[in-house]
């Protein structure tokens, strides 16, 4: 970032820290890159109807979707200088700004299912992880569900021999980027705002994502085939600017925290829908072959990308990726 867009992003920040007063509505920028009509963007949305109902208006919470304010890592960035107070980016774009321990999320086949995605982030693992955020200036407030990863690209992916050469855009993730390596494929990562056109002008071949993201993305309109792999997970850690968060009155954090309460518990009770009805809408639109692997073909992915386990061991830590399957498993 450019030294003028830093102080200007400062300026903004400081400006939005101070107690409330009957003029002035306390004001949370929330940003972030999907659509609004998606998991995370309706949980955002929800977000926002019950703080500003919850706290009778002292607080306004301006939702910024599809990143109009800004991409994957400036958002980060924005958040850490208070441009903005609140983001909710996916687990795997913690580590451009030095927080690993997200990644193991990445891991390929590591959740069975939603179920035992959720005793990790309702658990004490999950406190523990949030907890590492304050480090970075940042306060973690909730786990959001997206859901399962899907492969596409304009060719068949059954075999793991098919992801050979092929170029796949990937989150900012090693543990991504060395499981498109275990397939021989070439992952290169890139801002969730640019694939669409990456994809149709072939910067890339393929990408992998929940259905709810290449619906609303429009990927399936310049993809010719995708497979149902859920391979991996995308969810998000709503994560709010510390000094702003710890700067608010009292009653004021409470009134927020039970609106994040609820709509943590709406957004992750519709996810899963969210995706069905999304895959559904790209079989009705007609442009991509869904491909449904059998049960020896979705083995012999597994096989490939158990490497990746070792391979991302001393950067996500072997503890941590231990704790994480006693406790899903
Ligand atoms: C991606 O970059 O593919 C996703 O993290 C986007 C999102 O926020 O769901």
């Amino acid at each position: 970032l450019a030294a003028a867009s830093i102080a200007a992003m400062t300026l903004v920040g400081s400006a939005f820290v101070g107690p409330a007063s009957a003029q002035s509505p306390i004001v949370i920028k929330f940003s972030h890159v999907v659509a609004s009509d998606t998991p995370k963007g309706k949980a955002a949305d929800k977000f926002k109807e019950l703080a500003e109902k919850y706290t009778n208006g002292k607080v306004k919470v301006e939702v910024y979707p599809n990143s109009t304010l800004y991409k994957d890592k400036e958002e980060l960035e924005a958040l850490q200088l208070g441009a903005v107070q609140m983001l909710a980016p996916s687990n795997s774009k913690f580590g451009p700004i030095g927080i690993k321990e997200f990644e193991v999320f990445d891991l390929p086949y590591i959740l069975p299912d939603l179920k035992s995605l959720r005793k990790v982030t309702d658990g004490p693992l999950g406190a523990k992880l949030l907890q590492k955020l304050d480090s970075k200036g940042m306060t973690g407030l909730a786990y959001w569900d997206n859901g399962f990863k899907q492969m596409s690209a304009n060719k068949k992916l059954v075999a793991p021999s098919d992801y050979k050469g092929l170029k796949f855009r990937i989150q900012s993730s090693k543990v991504l980027e060395a499981q498109f390596r275990a397939l021989g494929a070439i992952p290169q990562v890139m801002a969730f705002s640019d694939v669409y056109q990456a994809l149709q002008t072939g910067v890339v071949d393929g990408q992998e994502n929940t259905w709810s993201n290449i619906y609303t993305q429009k990927m399936h309109e310049v993809q010719k085939y995708a497979t149902v792999t859920n391979h991996g997970y995308i969810g998000y850690v709503v994560v709010v600017n510390k000094k702003f968060w710890d700067g608010l009155p009292a009653d004021i954090r409470d009134e927020l925290n039970k609106a994040m309460k609820e709509a943590t518990e709406f957004g992750n009770s519709q996810s899963a829908k969210e995706n069905d009805d999304a895959l559904e809408a790209i079989k009705k639109a007609g442009k991509t072959e869904i491909i449904s692997l059998t049960p020896e073909q979705d083995e012999a992915m597994r096989k490939a990308m158990m490497p990746v386990y070792k391979e991302v061991a001393s950067r996500v830590g072997q503890p941590l990726i231990d704790e994480f399957l006693k406790e899903t498993g």
